[in-house]
């Protein structure tokens, strides 16, 4: 009886809202619209409780209302008498994303890539009418990078997909990439016009890199892409987006961006076409691939056949992703090339969907090609509001401020955050606390939402929570309060030793303030070994904070409420891997600077304690499931049909963390830090370094890094790629006991005074960095980082104690 009277006033409350939010955007964006009725949508919210909740998803009773008045943002209302939580909203996603709201807010749970926790209480917290109310502040949540499906999802199942997506809808995804399962689509055109299997097996990427060959920035390598995997990952793209759809989320798909087989020159001799430079140094059978003229005849027939295919697979949702200049250099600067290339790429669409937007990423623009006449030749190509663009790096390099907000499309302030799916602990927390809210009020903003593009995921998570928060924070937060709540949620208890460790990581790692770059580069234990130029590793913050933060989560691991908690298990593994990872630096420099002083004794001892320091990682990442080497191969080789297909994707899913191309052309630049990897590849390199640097002193030859790197190629890294050596696939060990050993036997070292010098040296690097690029594209930062090598100076220091 109580609860009827207090959902009738809910929904008074709800028509009362049709006054208070006005806010709207002014962009002809409204046709895009959920597929799927609210009765539908309101099931596929009530399911996703339930699969996260099991048996106390009852408690939760899911209400869909159309909006109240004229406002295109979601809303959601939450009551709750204790045992019954009612979630009145406008669509599944502001349900899905009022659940979360709930959980987090209310009950202090969490629910992340690393684990859940979902310990309710009992009675649930109550809220009494009119309820909580909140609104979004803009109209779209976007998700994904075009990488992150190689990167991260690669080898997922549906499972795994499944719980993604729920992720998504909590944290008010309503606008994600679905790119899986295109090469089925591109096949059945490609077929059409006359291209062989053969000619698609050179062209398509290996299922670890397809999400380059898409961008045409290589082809074929880690090919021939099996034709039971083209087929299959339709399957999963039938099942994604028909999740997607049910939940109100507009999935955004492919559209044809003008890379074609190079087969075409033999098939259509009078086609035009490009030959794109080649990305990164690959060899000529898998670089320079071909883009499509943009006036040629051809280009309007793919991209309307290719749409026409898709909608006859799937149906349209209307939003096409398509990237012709992804690292890639037009072939002229003329602003009416550019436009025409533009309005070439959209025409295609709209030929085959007149209710077409274009949604591109904008990273090219980081490239100094890239200059105002062929921004806005680019962005103005096509009518405004029929293009959307992603600012893709806005927490670090925003490009909305300096386009006069992309002269007039809308646009997505999206966070980066992560290359390659590194794992370095890292963040820029004060730029995505303030940033959206500095975008919205820049003048004449055409801002229309917030986004995630990370390279990849399985990281930082803390970042991404707090990113995922702008879907509705109505202004930035105290952080200090905010990163109270976020630790307390993520295990459910409240602990001062928890509380301190992460109040010490959010001024630290997580406290990259000012655009420094120097994070997950030259990272000591999975960077290939060198002398000449030495490693450059550079820290933004005093590591004595990150040590200390390690320090108090060690001591929270005796209490008994932690020990069972997966997230905490999780993180105590992360800090202690990443605390290891910087002391690792401190051997690092020891074994150089012995072997530039001739001090054998010395550079056997750094030698020695930076490969014991590997086998403890080694051992300590093998005892969480999160960390392994061996899940990472296992889900790769499942793909697979035949042992012969199996060999080739666990070849893709070895490479592609390791050589990165079949001579390391981007070598480890998607390095992990997981078990079996520490073990098989990274440790092997450097005990092959440091045998080496000793016998060079020993011998009193040179130590000559050409030919080093050849050996170390050719022994080491090359054959880890085609090893078939099996890594568990399951934890062994207890996280605890390991760590509490481990920290033992490593905390005086890091007190090493070494690293009050590196920091020095690192802020002094960032000062000269900063002066010198001032008004200048961020891409230069990787030249003047290699260029300034602070570790020189740091090795004529002469007082340091190892
Ligand atoms: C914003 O738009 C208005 C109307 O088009 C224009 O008059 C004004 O100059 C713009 N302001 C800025 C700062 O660009
Ligand atoms: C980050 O560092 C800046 C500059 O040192 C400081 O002003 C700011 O308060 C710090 N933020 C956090 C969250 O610690
Ligand atoms: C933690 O889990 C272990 C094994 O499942 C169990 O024996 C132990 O009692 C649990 N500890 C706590 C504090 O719940
Ligand atoms: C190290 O030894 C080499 C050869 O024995 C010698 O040429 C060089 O000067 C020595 N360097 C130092 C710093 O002692
Ligand atoms: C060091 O390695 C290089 C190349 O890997 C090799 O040619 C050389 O013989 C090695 N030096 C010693 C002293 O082992
Ligand atoms: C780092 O922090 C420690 C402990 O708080 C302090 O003693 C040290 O001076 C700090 N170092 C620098 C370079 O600020």
């Amino acid at each position: 009886m109580e609860l009827n009277t207090g959902k009738l006033l809910a929904f008074m409350y709800w028509l009362l809202l049709a006054n208070l939010v006005l806010a709207r955007q002014d962009f002809p964006l409204d046709h895009l619209r959920p597929k799927t009725s609210l009765h539908d949508q309101r099931q596929a919210a009530q399911d996703l409780i339930n699969r996260v909740l099991g048996d106390r998803g009852k408690a939760f009773q899911v209400i869909l209302r159309p909006p109240p008045g004229p406002t295109n943002l979601d809303i959601f209302n939450l009551l709750s008498d204790g045992k019954e939580v009612t979630i009145t909203a406008t669509s599944g996603i502001a349900a899905a994303m009022g659940f979360y709201y709930y959980l987090k807010n209310y009950c202090n749970c969490q629910y992340t890539w690393a684990g859940a926790q979902l310990n309710l209480p009992d009675p649930l917290p109550v809220i009494t009418s009119p309820g909580k109310t909140v609104t979004a502040t803009n109209r779209f949540r976007y998700y994904q990078n075009v990488c992150t499906v190689s990167y991260s999802f690669v080898w997922w199942s549906w499972e795994r997909w499944e719980r993604e997506i729920d992720w998504m809808a909590m944290n008010g995804i309503n606008l994600p990439l679905a790119f899986t399962g295109q090469e089925a689509i591109f096949q059945r055109v490609y077929i059409k016009l006359g291209f062989t299997q053969e000619d698609l097996e050179a062209h398509f990427g290996g299922a670890a890199f397809l999400a380059w060959a898409r961008m045409g920035n290589m082809e074929g390598w880690g090919g021939p892409l099996p034709q039971t995997w083209i087929d299959v990952q339709l399957i999963l793209q039938h099942q994604i987006l028909t999740r997607m759809r049910s939940l109100g989320m507009i999935p955004v798909v492919p559209g044809f961006a003008g890379h074609v087989p190079k087969a075409i020159s033999r098939l259509y001799p009078g086609s035009k076409y490009m030959v794109n430079d080649d990305w990164c140094g690959f060899p000529k059978q898998y670089c320079c691939t071909y883009l499509l003229e943009f006036s040629d005849p051809l280009f309007q027939k793919i991209g309307t056949m290719f749409i026409q295919e898709m909608e006859a697979e799937f149906g349209l949702d209307h939003v096409y992703n398509a990237d012709s200049f992804n690292e890639l250099t037009p072939k002229s600067s003329d602003p009416e090339y550019i436009r025409s290339s533009g309005k070439a790429i959209y025409d295609a669409m709209l030929q085959a969907d007149p209710q077409a937007i274009w949604l591109m990423q904008g990273w090219l623009f980081q490239s100094s090609f890239w200059k105002p006449p062929q921004i806005e030749a680019l962005l103005t190509s096509v009518p405004q509001g029929k293009m959307i663009v992603l600012d893709l790096f806005a927490e670090i390099s925003p490009i909305y401020s300096r386009t006069n907000s992309f002269y007039g499309q809308p646009f997505i302030w999206c966070m980066l955050h992560n290359f390659g799916g590194t794992m370095e602990l890292f963040g820029d927390i004060e730029s995505v606390n303030k940033g959206p809210f500095d975008a919205r009020m820049f003048p004449n903003s055409t801002m229309v939402g917030t986004g995630l593009t990370p390279e990849g995921i399985n990281q930082n998570e803390i970042v991404y929570e707090l990113m995922n928060e702008n879907a509705w924070a109505s202004e930035p937060w105290d952080l200090t309060e905010w990163v109270s709540h976020f630790a307390l949620s993520r295990y459910g208890t409240s602990d001062e030793n928890i509380d301190m460790a992460w109040q010490l990581l959010k001024k630290s790692v997580y406290n990259n303030t000012g655009n420094f770059d120097g994070h997950s580069s030259d990272v000591v234990p999975t960077s290939r070994p060198r002398l000449i130029p030495p490693l450059n590793h550079k820290i933004w913050y005093n590591t004595s904070d990150l040590y200390q933060a390690w320090g108090y989560l060690v001591k929270a691991s005796a209490s008994a409420s932690l020990q069972n908690n997966t997230l905490f298990r999780y993180d105590l593994v992360d800090v202690t891997r990443n605390s290891l990872q910087i002391l690792s630096i401190l051997y690092y420099v020891e074994i150089i600077t012995a072997f530039n002083r001739n001090d054998s004794a010395t550079l056997q001892d750094g030698g020695a304690k930076l490969l014991k320091l590997l086998d403890d990682l080694d051992v300590l990442l093998g005892s969480d499931p999160h960390f392994l080497l061996g899940s990472w191969i296992k889900d790769a080789r499942q793909w697979g049909e035949n042992e012969e297909q199996q060999d080739l994707l666990e070849y893709n899913a070895r490479n592609q963390i390791t050589l990165w191309g079949p001579n390391g052309e981007i070598r480890d630049y998607a390095a992990k830090q997981w078990s079996g990897l520490i073990s098989g590849y990274y440790k092997p390199r450097w005990e092959l370094f440091i045998n080496n640097l000793t016998a060079c002193l020993a011998k009193g030859t040179k130590f000559d890094q050409a030919k080093f790197d050849e050996d170390n190629f050719l022994l080491v890294e090359q054959p880890f790629t085609f090893s078939k050596t099996e890594y568990p696939s399951q934890p062994q060990g207890d996280s605890i006991l390991i760590v509490l050993d481990i920290y033992k036997r490593y905390y005086p070292d890091t007190q090493s005074e070494f690293f009050n010098h590196l920091l020095r040296f690192s802020m002094e690097g960032k000062k000269r960095f900063m002066e010198k690029t001032k008004n200048r594209m961020i891409k230069q930062w990787h030249h003047y980082s290699r260029e300034w090598k602070y570790y020189d100076s740091i090795i004529d220091i002469p007082n340091i104690t190892w």
